[in-house]
C-alpha cells in the first residue's frame, strides 16, 4: 500500500507534476511574499517555463523578496502558470469578468 503510493508519487514527480500539498504551500507563499509589492494579476497573466519563473523569482529576490519556501512557490507557479497553460484573455478585468 505504502509502496504503491511511493511509486505513484515517484512517477508523478518524474513526469514533472507537483503534488497538491506542495502547490497549496506554494500558493500560500505567494500570498505572503508577493502581495506586499503588487497585485497577483501581474504574476498570473504570465505563462513562463520553469527556467523563466526561476529567473523571475531571482529578480524579485534582488528587489528584496524573502522566501521561506521558494521550491514550493516555484512548483506552484510552474504547475499553474507554466508556458503550457492557456493564456488569460487580455480583456478580462481584475475580477475575472469580461469588461463591458
Ligand atoms: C519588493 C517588492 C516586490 C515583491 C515582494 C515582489 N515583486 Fe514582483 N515586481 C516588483 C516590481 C517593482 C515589478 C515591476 C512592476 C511594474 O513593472 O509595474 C514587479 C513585476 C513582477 C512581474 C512582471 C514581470 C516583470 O519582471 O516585470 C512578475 C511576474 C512578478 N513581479 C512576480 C513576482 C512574484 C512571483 C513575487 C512573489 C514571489 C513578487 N513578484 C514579489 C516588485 C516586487
Amino acid at each position: 500500500m505504502m509502496r504503491t503510493a511511493l511509486l505513484l508519487l515517484a512517477s508523478a514527480l518524474a513526469a514533472g507534476a507537483a503534488d497538491q500539498a506542495t502547490i497549496e504551500k506554494g500558493q500560500k507563499e505567494e500570498q505572503r511574499t508577493c502581495l506586499p509589492c503588487h497585485s497577483l494579476r501581474i504574476i498570473h497573466t504570465n505563462r513562463l517555463s520553469r527556467a523563466g519563473w526561476s529567473k523571475e523569482l531571482d529578480k524579485m529576490a534582488g528587489w528584496g523578496t524573502k522566501y521561506t519556501d521558494r521550491d514550493a512557490l516555484l512548483e506552484y507557479l510552474v504547475a499553474t502558470y507554466g508556458d503550457d497553460k492557456p493564456v488569460t484573455p487580455p480583456e478580462m478585468s481584475a475580477d475575472g469578468r469580461t469588461k463591458q
